[in-house]
């Protein structure tokens, strides 16, 4: 940062969420966005240390409301960003959203994947999909961006350069793992540690809420006319952190596995963040930082390519990529403030 340079006070709603607290760990110490506010529903007028002890020194109080900063980090449930996002802008502030609310173009799909008719439906065409590494261009202009869910970051990372260069027929499967912090803090059966330790099983079978956000941002970048097919399967695995998700598609006519291990290192050989990789990635490689890890491999047999990430949910796969954005639509660089290394073991 530049000397006399203004710093952007910004906001976290609400931080009291898994996404909401490690926004405040990033931001108490970013040299460019101020966190001057943080609002929460049940912990109104606490302050953040004595919620959470994790954070240390922080000295900040949960107010119901945001009142005077520029930059808005929404880590709501995506109904409830639908109301609140709408009133941030109109007061003039730039917002990043965690939820799902802002992500897919067409309104109607919010009824039927999530429930309920878009009270914001305009916003659509506005906001930017914020995965980080694809929407650079884009990012300095937005008035809101709809940051990815976590598993369509790791699937996305994953077949975003195989699809846009058209190395594969349209025609994906996406079978990937989550750690159960993906379904925040809040408190729900399957979630207990009796029922979750020791035990792993798919949901979401054939309709979970991530499949037409992948595939909208897939089926967008592939050059063919061709519908997109897509299967997505997710599963549940106990560990408190992270996404492992493996995805397979066919090989268009004549590729070989040189020309996709080019494709990929012209995609990511630069990029902060994610890093192609030489044996397939764990999760605990990713723990506590913003980096995905992809691993794409040609299986000849079967001419398919096959490629693994792995991420942690709550960084790269939510906070870490909302301030990755933040720092794009600022002209900063893109890793201030973010760790680039783990937390091992
Ligand atoms: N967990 C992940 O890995 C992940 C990854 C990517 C994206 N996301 C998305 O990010 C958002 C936050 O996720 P999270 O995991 O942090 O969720 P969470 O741990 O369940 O936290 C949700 C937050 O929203 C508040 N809240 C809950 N219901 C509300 C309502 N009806 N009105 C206003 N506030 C409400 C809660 O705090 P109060 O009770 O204090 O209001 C809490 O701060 C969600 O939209 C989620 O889909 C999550």
């Amino acid at each position: 940062m530049r000397q006399g340079q203004r710093r952007i006070p910004a906001a976290v709603v609400n931080g009291t969420g898994y996404g909401g607290v490690e926004l405040l760990r990033f931001l108490a110490h970013h040299p460019f966005f101020e966190l001057i506010e943080v609002t929460a529903r049940s912990e109104a007028g606490k302050t953040v240390t004595s919620v959470f002890p994790s954070l240390g020194t922080m000295d900040l109080t949960f107010t119901a409301e945001v009142e005077r900063s520029e930059l808005v980090f929404v880590a709501l449930p995506d109904q409830a960003a639908t109301i609140l996002v709408p009133e941030l802008l109109a007061d003039g502030r730039r917002v990043v959203d965690l939820s799902a609310g802002f992500r897919l173009h067409d309104p109607s799909l919010y009824p039927r994947w999530y429930g309920y008719e878009h009270p914001a439906a305009v916003l659509l065409e506005e906001a930017i999909y914020g995965l980080a590494e694809w929407a650079r261009s884009q990012l300095p202009a937005a008035r809101l961006v709809a940051c990815p869910g976590c598993y369509p970051t790791a699937a996305l990372l994953a077949l975003a350069p195989a699809l846009t260069a058209g190395l594969v027929l349209p025609d994906v499967i996406v079978d990937a793992k989550s750690g159960l912090s993906g379904a925040g803090r809040k408190l729900s059966i399957d979630m207990h540690y009796s029922e979750a330790n020791e035990d792993t099983s798919a949901y979401g079978i054939g309709g979970h809420r991530h499949s037409p956000e992948i595939h909208q941002e897939l089926a967008g970048r592939a050059p063919v006319e061709e519908p997109l097919r897509l299967t997505f399967t997710p599963h549940l695995v106990p560990m408190t952190r992270g996404i492992l998700a493996t995805c397979y598609a066919t090989l268009a006519p004549g590729v070989s596995a040189e020309t996709v291990n080019e494709t990929y290192r012209q995609a990511y050989g630069d990029a902060l963040f994610v890093r192609l990789c030489s044996s397939p990635p764990h999760t605990k490689w990713t723990l506590g930082s913003n980096l995905c890890f992809i691993y794409p491999v040609v299986e000849a047999e079967s001419r398919r390519l096959i490629v693994v990430s792995a991420l942690d949910n709550l960084i790269k796969g939510a906070s870490g990529q909302a301030i990755q954005c933040a720092n794009l639509m600022y002209g900063l660089a893109e890793d201030l403030g973010l760790p680039r290394e783990g937390v091992y073991p």
